[in-house]
């Protein structure tokens, strides 16, 4: 487990109903190592209550700018300088506008012109807000000086509205912000200078301008690759299907939909590859044809022929001058066997064999384990968090990418 010590996260609460996510939130940047302190605003405390904090958190929840038992112990200033971090989250419309105006009327924005920490920001409103002019301008102000904005993703709304605007859920912003820590603290050259490519998430496969073929994939594992080969010192490029992830920071990522397209991404940038690590959970098969029009309802079955999509990843090592390659094995059963046999027949140098059957399943769950099976060697890694998961994947990753070249 990477453990992230004296790691000061002082987290802003506005008033939207994400508000109710945070005590998870301050559970998982708790779980991780961090040292928690929050701070509400007035409109936050009337959708969880400061006491609930207080408690999982274990420390004093302050709430007030005008205090005077405050100031005489963690008043703005003191919580300005104590924090590594400042995470406003949620981060409501009202907020942004706040702080992309410089207003500095309560506890919170008072501290956030106080602080020299690099200020952190998961939006979370209604998707008509998001869009608005107004808050789109206040978020290019905040971009613009260097507030880093995670989200918000896509889905349904808690007003039963459909689009941009839910916030971010927890185990990524505790994933991503403890990460971009560990970036700046415990950036390792592990794969310094080495050019990786990972694929990640679902295709999407339309059927017509509506629908399509996709499948559960969250892209937590190929993301969390992502990160952890950058933070070794990596030059990554994702090629992602369609995820409601953040981009890991420092990461090139070229966003793809269908299978095709992923292919045709991936092989534009093969050549100047050395390691390339296929997480993506590519459909097997997609469409023959896709309409153009939405296909109307008409008799009681319908037959749409499929024809099988290429394999990305055999593609890669069937290359010329391939890279060192890297690929899953989702089963559900006898799961190593099919995987030792998948390694062969894709002709990849390492296969992570994935047990997804049951709970513990890895389809969008935080966690993992894989065995790492290469042509004379099976590494256990036993289950933990998706990220410290893919540290310990790119040390053997490393590893094994070492002999080949000193075979070359
Ligand atoms: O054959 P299967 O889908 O089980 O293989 C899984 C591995 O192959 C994963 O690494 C996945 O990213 C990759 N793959 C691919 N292109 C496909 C199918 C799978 O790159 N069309």
């Amino acid at each position: 487990m990477v453990m992230h010590k004296n790691k000061r996260i002082l987290i802003g609460v506005t008033g939207g109903i994400a508000a109710y996510k945070v005590p998870h939130l301050v559970r998982q940047l708790k779980e991780r190592g961090a040292e928690v302190r929050v701070v509400m605003s007035g409109s936050a405390q009337e959708f969880v209550t400061p006491m609930t904090l207080q408690a999982v958190s274990g420390l004093p929840v302050s709430l007030n700018l005008l205090d005077v038992e405050a100031e005489s112990g963690m008043g703005h200033i003191e919580l300005a300088r104590w924090a590594d971090v400042v995470l406003v989250a949620p981060a409501t419309a009202n907020f942004m506008a706040k702080i992309a105006s410089g207003f500095a009327d309560d506890l919170l924005s008072t501290l956030i012109l106080a602080t020299e920490a690099p200020l952190i920001i998961a939006p979370a409103m209604n998707q008509q807000m998001w869009q608005h002019p107004a808050t789109q301008e206040n978020l290019s102000i905040l971009e613009s000086r260097g507030v880093k904005v995670l989200g918000p993703a896509d889905g349904l709304q808690a007003c039963g509205e459909i689009g941009p605007g839910r916030m971010v859920e927890p185990e990524i912003i505790a994933q991503t912000i403890l990460s971009q820590n560990t970036e700046d603290e415990s950036h390792c050259d592990l794969l310094s200078g080495v050019n990786v490519v990972v694929t990640a998430g679902p295709t999407w496969e339309a059927i017509d301008p509506v629908r399509g073929i996709t499948n559960h994939s969250s892209g937590k594992m190929g993301y969390a690759l992502a990160a952890a080969a950058r933070h070794s010192g990596a030059n990554v490029t994702l090629v992602s299907g369609p995820v409601h992830l953040p981009t890991p920071s420092g990461v090139n990522k070229i966003a793809v939909s269908s299978a095709k397209q992923m292919l045709e991404a991936v092989l534009g940038c093969v050549s100047d590859t050395e390691i390339f690590i296929g997480v993506a959970a590519v459909a097997d098969y997609r469409p023959v044809q896709t309409r153009d029009q939405k296909i109307k309802k008409s008799g009681d079955t319908m037959s749409i022929e499929l024809v099988k999509n290429p394999d990305i990843l055999a593609s890669v090592a069937a290359c010329p001058e391939k890279p060192f390659t890297v690929g899953f094995a989702a089963e559900t059963e006898n799961i190593l066997e099919h995987a030792r046999k998948k390694r062969i027949a894709k002709s990849v140098d390492m296969i992570a064999a994935n047990n997804v059957a049951g709970r513990e399943g890895a389809f969008g769950n935080q966690k993992n384990a894989v065995t790492l099976i290469t042509k004379d060697a099976e590494i256990e890694i036993a289950l933990m968090d998706k990220y410290d998961l893919a540290m310990e994947m790119i040390r053997c990753i490393k590893q094994e990418y070492e002999k080949t070249r000193l075979l070359v």
